[in-house]
């Protein structure tokens, strides 16, 4: 390891203050330590950006060193041999988070016991009403299906529609969808939610 004598010396006196005061509040310094090693990685599932963006923004919150993983570019094995904690993210579509993110939580179920510490998704639908609130719960009793015990910490944000950025399928679904069902006009719109974002990483620092 590379590290020089003055930084030597400063890590040295770090721990013996986390020491005394360790035993001044009789407890031992050793679960300070475990957890500052403990390997953090935020997996999530996007189509278009606003949940990467998002997880950028918890990591903000959280200050401390974290993988940002996307589940399409992860080996599940690998990632459950590498990490201790978890937090996991997604958008909805079509009433739903993303399926790979879904199979990696069936896949491992017991080797993910007790490793989720929270989860969050972005989605159109707002909590401005019961209905609302009701189906953002849906959303997350999907997403939840897998895992147990459930995680202590969970959030949804508001995502974001750019229509020019959406491929043809996705256009042409949620075009129906706003005349046919919303009754509404299909315009583009940014609800993510960056302030929130950092405060929910902040918050999930007692977890860690
Ligand atoms: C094809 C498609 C289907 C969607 N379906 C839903 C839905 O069923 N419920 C909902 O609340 N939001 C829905 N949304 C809104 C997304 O959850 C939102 O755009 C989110 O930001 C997507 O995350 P991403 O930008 O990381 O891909 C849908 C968006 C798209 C593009």
């Amino acid at each position: 390891m590379n590290i020089d004598r003055r930084s030597f010396i400063k890590f040295g006196k770090n721990i013996s203050l986390m020491s005394l005061l360790a035993i001044n509040f009789g407890c031992s310094i050793q679960p300070l330590i475990k957890n500052k090693n403990k390997k953090v990685a935020l997996i999530y599932a996007t189509r278009y950006g606003a949940t990467k963006d998002t997880a950028q923004w918890i990591a903000q919150g959280l200050q401390r060193d974290i993988d940002l993983l996307n589940i399409e570019d992860i080996s599940f094995s690998e990632v459950i041999e590498k990490y201790d904690l978890f937090i996991i993210g997604s958008g909805v579509w079509i009433d739903g988070v993303g399926n790979k993110l879904i199979e990696f939580l069936d896949t491992n179920k017991d080797a993910l016991k007790n490793k989720i510490i929270a989860s969050f998704i972005l989605c159109g639908t707002t909590a401005k009403d019961t209905k609302g609130e009701e189906r953002i719960e849906k959303y997350f009793d999907k997403f939840h299906a897998s895992i147990d015990p459930k995680p202590p910490l969970n959030k949804y944000f508001g995502g974001r529609m750019i229509i020019d950025e959406l491929n043809k399928k996705d256009k042409t679904i949620l075009e129906h969808f706003y005349k046919r069902i919303l009754k509404r006009k299909f315009v583009s719109w940014d609800r993510t939610e960056p302030k929130k974002a950092k405060l929910f990483g902040s918050d999930t620092k007692k977890y860690i």
